[in-house]
């Protein structure tokens, strides 16, 4: 395959050019993986005009294909009721507490089919690589029982029939069941003794995830599931000060997480802790934007301490509705202060490295051929725009998918 008549925003750019430009590019596809990519000008001309396949940019620009790096988008029923109440005046803790919030989505979860949850799911993921994601993760965490978990994964798992990379992640330590009210040593036993290592011996799960805070787990008990996790070769993430500051993310630095995600309410040190050991900052800004809560992750601190600001949808049915990553994209510039350019980076070479696919993330020689091709004249656009645009073509290792 061979894509011509274009510019290429490689993203392995840095300094004056931080897109990593190539004007006028062609890249070559070999087996899946990019063969050749360079200026039109210096390739040899019957390597094009021998090529099976030609993806004709018509002036528009290739980027990599996006990496949705955190993302809940297997789950049954919706919560717009919830956020009419959200907006009457109830606060989302408060229906947390109550008993809503994401123990609803467990239940409708739990009610629906697996025909069903794996149905809903599709459209969304469909959405998304519409929207030029070749690579997403996908959480459990609406299951909270070992069948329902597996179940959630299983259905994640079977979502990369439609082209894409599918990275999973058991997130069992997302609320406390309710019949575990009076047992939660008893809940976390059962996350670690049981869910993780069936998720990680059946191959269900490549990472493990844990929300720390008030509403759901104290940084004591993340840091069981965690090491439980990392024990059985699962990669540690973690929902980090979300909405209040526990020092979820200094615990994420600490026991070598790839990233902490959210972020709202981390302090200077977390920042600190988290740049030191090279845990990167997952930013979330349509939940910020989906809550309303106000307070922003320390972007400049996350800066000044060298974490990799990564960005994803963290599409969910109770606080970031969405399946367009590009309006995470516009949200993390318009509301977070990041340029394009960093957000950009921040869905793709920076949330492959979340993802521990570092064969992608990047057009260069020897990487994946995931690929996004836009109408667009230059790559901010791809942020720009509020609402998002579909992508012209859709390459997945080496596959046109759109
Ligand atoms: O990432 N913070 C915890 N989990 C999700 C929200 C889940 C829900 O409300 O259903 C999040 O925002
Ligand atoms: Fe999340």
């Amino acid at each position: 395959m061979a894509v011509v008549n274009g510019h290429g925003a490689t993203m392995a750019g840095a300094g004056a050019d931080p897109y990593g430009t190539i004007r006028d590019v062609t890249i070559l596809i070999r087996e899946g993986v990019i063969d050749w990519i360079g200026p039109a000008n210096l390739i040899p001309v019957d390597a094009v005009s021998s090529a099976r396949e030609v993806v004709d940019l018509g002036g528009g620009w290739v980027t990599p294909g996006l990496v949705d790096c955190h993302t809940h988008i297997v789950f049954g029923g919706n919560r717009a009721r919830e956020w009419e109440r959200r907006l009457e005046g109830v606060s989302y803790q408060q229906i947390a507490r109550e008993g809503g919030g994401i123990l609803s989505s467990v239940l409708a979860t739990r009610n629906a089919t697996t025909d069903q949850l794996e149905t809903e799911a599709r459209v969304r993921l469909n959405r998304m690589i519409d929207h030029g994601v070749t690579t997403v993760e996908i959480k459990s965490g609406y299951g909270l029982d070992l069948q329902n978990e597996m179940r959630m994964l299983e259905v994640a798992r079977g979502l990369s029939d439609l082209g894409v990379t599918v990275s999973t992640t058991l997130l069992a330590a997302h609320a406390l069941p309710p019949k575990y009210a009076k047992n939660r040593g008893g809940y976390v036993d059962l996350v670690c003794e049981e869910m993780i290592p069936f998720a990680a011996g059946a191959g269900l799960a490549d990472s493990v995830d844990a929300f720390c805070e008030g509403i759901a787990f104290t940084v004591n008990e993340c840091e069981r599931v965690l090491l439980a996790g990392i024990e059985h070769g699962l990669s540690a993430r973690l929902h980090a000060d979300q909405l209040s500051d526990l020092g979820g993310a200094a615990l994420a630095a600490r026991l070598g997480a790839r990233s902490a995600d959210h972020l709202e309410y981390t302090s200077e040190a977390g920042a600190e802790a988290m740049g030191e050991a090279g845990c990167a900052a997952v930013l979330l800004p349509g939940a910020f934007y989906f809550l309303g809560d106000g307070q922003k992750p320390p972007i400049d601190a996350l800066r000044k301490h060298d974490v990799p600001l990564v960005v994803a949808t963290d599409a969910n049915p109770g606080s970031s509705p969405t399946v367009q990553p590009l309006v995470a994209l516009n949200q993390a510039c318009v509301l977070f202060g990041l340029t394009p350019a960093e957000a950009i980076a921040g869905m793709t070479r920076l949330a492959a490295g979340v993802l521990g696919l570092e064969d992608r993330g990047v057009l260069e020689v020897g990487r994946r051929a995931d690929l996004a091709c836009w109408n667009i004249g230059e790559p901010a656009e791809l942020a720009y725009w509020v609402g998002g645009l579909p992508a012209q073509a859709v390459i997945s290792g080496g596959r046109r998918i759109r």
